[in-house]
């Protein structure tokens, strides 16, 4: 069960009283940075330490930066406890390569003002084998069967562990009828930088169905890839790389 308190101007939400301590800890800024992996405006993931053990902290900034997104926030959750919840009945329906996390911080007031995902540090390698994609894709199968699915799904964001293949990076929600976000994923796979370089024939292991939700992935999908689209993309990052907050 999750549970929540108030500490400082969050809500900290957790499982146990280990982890809220933990919280309180991070938002006490009590921790040593070890490793950032990523500090940019958008997201904040790094390695950091706490009484010798090692932890990572996310913090995902682009919902409470980009305006579109941040409006959003008025009326939902945010990705952290988003994600806290969802992994949390991911497990309970038996799935359990998620990294769930240890507690999730929230501040808010109409909208998201700033939020922290603490996690257990996983120690593992990447993806780097075709052995390693046929099992990634198996566990894609069996979340997608559930009806869940991953919301950026390339090999990044599972990492090789001594206990097996783990699943980061996402909220783990659910789509109950059409295979529109699975049929997302499954296309968002094929253009994974490792499986296009090991030619990875990612629909071999694992088809998604193809229903009209598949369709309407598919032609999202590629009207993204044409070079107009592609163009006012990339004018898009140029603008934000300006500071610009779209
Ligand atoms: N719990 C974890 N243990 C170890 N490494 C992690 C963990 N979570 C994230 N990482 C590392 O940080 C990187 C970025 O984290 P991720 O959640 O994928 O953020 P982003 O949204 O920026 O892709 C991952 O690719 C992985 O290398
Ligand atoms: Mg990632």
């Amino acid at each position: 069960m999750i549970r929540d308190v108030l500490y400082k101007e969050f809500k900290i939400y957790y499982k146990d009283e280990e982890s809220r301590r933990l919280a309180e800890i991070v938002l006490d800024k009590n921790y040593k940075v070890i490793e950032e992996y990523k500090n940019t405006e958008r997201n904040y993931v790094a390695k950091i330490e706490i009484g010798g053990r090692f932890y990572v902290l996310k913090s995902p900034k682009a919902e409470t930066i980009i305006p579109q997104r941040k409006i959003q926030t008025a009326f939902k959750k945010g990705e952290g406890l988003t994600s806290f919840i969802n992994i949390n009945l991911a497990k309970e329906m038996g799935l359990d390569f998620f990294i769930e996390p240890l507690a999730v911080m929230v501040k808010r007031g109409l909208f998201l003002k700033e939020s922290f995902i603490l996690m257990k540090y996983v120690s593992g390698e990447a993806i780097k084998t075709i052995e390693d994609i046929d099992i990634i894709m198996d566990m894609v199968e069996k979340i997608h069967e559930k009806g869940i699915y991953h919301g950026d799904l390339n090999t990044s964001n599972f990492i090789k562990t001594a206990d097996g293949i783990k699943i980061i990076d996402t909220q783990a929600k659910r789509e109950n009828f059409w295979h529109f976000k699975r049929g997302y994923d499954i296309l968002t796979m094929k253009n994974d930088r490792l499986t296009i370089e090991l030619n990875y024939e990612v629909e071999k292991r694992y088809k998604v169905k193809r229903d009209i939700g598949y369709l309407l992935a598919y032609t999202i999908k590629n009207f993204k890839k044409l070079p107009i689209v592609e163009k006012i993309r990339g004018l898009k990052v140029k603008l934000r790389n300006k500071g610009w907050k779209i």
